[in-house]
C-alpha cells in the first residue's frame, strides 16, 4: 500500500468506527495529515473530551494517553504503539515521591504532566510546559518539590524568585543532551536567526534563546514572528512541520540529536492497524487512581491552567 492509501483507509474506518484520532505535535507528517487534532498532550486531552466519539487513539507516548483517559475515563482510549513510553514521566516510582514527601514535609509537589498517571496520584498539582510559571506563581505555599523535570523546574524557578524550590535528578533525556556548544555552532552558521527552544532544555542552553517555550509555544512564536529564521531547540519534527506551515521562512535544527525515538515509534500502519482493532493498547485505569490522579489535574484547572 502507498502512504495516501494507507491514509485513505484510516480516514474510512475512522469514520465508520466513530473514532478520534489525536496526533502529538512531535509525530511524523503522514500521522498528523490524518488526525482530528494535534498539538501539546495536555491540549490534545481536552479536544478529545469534548469529542463526541466513543474511541480515541492517541498517538503519543503512554503518559499522553493516561491523561486523555483521565479526562475521558468513558471512552475508550488506545495508544498507537504500546512500547511508546517517556523515560522522564516514567523515571519515578510511587514509593520514591512518598520518601521525598517525608523528606522535604512542608512542599507542595508539582509535577510536570509528563508524569505516570500512578505518580500524579501522590502529587498536589500538574502543570505543563506553557501553565507551569502561572501555576507555581499562583499556588498556596512558598516551598515547592517539582518533579520530575530540573531543567522545566530551574527555568519556572528562575521566574518565581520569591518561592523555593527542591529537584531531584531528572528530565528529558532528548532535550537535555542538547550542549551548548550547539547553541555556538547553529548561531555560527546562521547569524540572523533567532533560537526558540523548550523549557526542558539545560539552563546553559535556554540562557541564549531569544524565546524559551512549550512547543505550541515555540510553532506560535515562529509563525506569527516578522522574522524570516529560527533555529528550533526543541524535537526537529517541529522544525520540519514549521517548514511546511510557513514555506516562505527558514527552519534550522538546532541539533540532530534531538529525536524522541519514542515519539517516533508509531507508524502509519500502526494506526491503521489502531483502527481495523487488531493493534494498540486499551488504556485501564481503575477507579482509585482515576480519582486520585484527577485531583492535580483538577488543582491545576482551578489554578487557571
Ligand atoms: P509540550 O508539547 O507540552 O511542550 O511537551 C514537550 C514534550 O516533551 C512532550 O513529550
Ligand atoms: Fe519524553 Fe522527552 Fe520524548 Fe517528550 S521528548 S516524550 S519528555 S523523552
Amino acid at each position: 500500500m502507498t502512504i495516501k492509501e494507507v491514509q485513505d483507509e484510516i480516514l474510512r474506518l475512522k469514520q465508520e468506527k466513530d473514532i478520534c484520532i489525536l496526533a502529538h505535535s512531535y509525530e511524523a507528517r503522514e500521522i498528523l495529515e490524518i488526525a482530528d487534532f494535534t498539538g501539546d498532550s495536555y491540549a490534545l486531552s481536552k479536544m478529545a473530551a469534548k469529542a463526541p466519539n466513543r474511541t480515541v487513539i492517541m498517538c503519543g507516548v503512554r503518559f499522553m494517553a493516561e491523561t486523555v483517559k483521565l479526562l475521558s475515563p468513558e471512552k475508550t482510549v488506545i495508544l498507537s504503539s504500546p512500547v511508546a513510553g517517556c523515560p522522564m514521566a516514567e523515571q519515578f516510582d510511587v514509593s520514591k515521591i512518598r520518601q521525598l514527601k517525608e523528606q522535604f514535609p512542608d512542599h507542595k509537589v508539582v509535577a510536570y504532566i509528563n508524569t505516570t498517571t500512578a505518580l500524579k496520584t501522590v502529587c498536589d498539582v500538574c502543570v505543563t510546559s506553557s501553565s507551569a510559571v502561572e501555576i507555581v506563581r499562583k499556588m498556596d505555599g512558598d516551598r515547592i518539590l517539582f518533579i520530575p523535570d530540573c531543567n522545566l523546574g530551574s527555568y519556572v524557578a528562575k521566574q518565581i524568585p520569591e518561592k523555593r524550590f527542591q529537584f531531584v535528578e531528572g528530565g528529558c533525556p532528548v532535550h537535555a543532551a542538547v550542549k551548548p556548544s550547539a547553541v555556538e555552532e547553529a548561531r555560527r552558521l546562521h547569524p540572523d536567526a533567532e533560537l526558540l527552544v523548550h523549557p526542558e532544555c539545560v539552563p546553559a542552553v535556554t540562557e541564549q534563546a531569544d524565546y524559551v517555550g512549550s512547543t505550541s509555544g515555540i510553532m506560535n512564536y515562529a509563525m506569527n514572528s516578522d522574522k524570516k529564521e529560527f533555529i528550533i531547540g526543541t524535537e526537529n519534527s517541529i522544525a520540519e512541520h514549521l517548514q511546511y506551515l510557513c514555506p516562505d521562512k527558514r527552519f534550522y535544527c538546532l541539533s540532530k540529536s534531538l529525536i524522541c525515538e519514542n515519539m517516533k515509534a508509531t507508524t502509519l500502519m500502526d494506526v491503521l492497524h489502531c483502527c481495523q482493532g487488531t493493534g494498540g493498547e486499551v488504556i485501564e485505569l481503575d477507579q482509585d487512581t482515576l480519582t486520585n490522579a484527577r485531583k492535580c489535574i483538577d488543582e491545576m484547572i482551578r489554578l487557571g491552567g
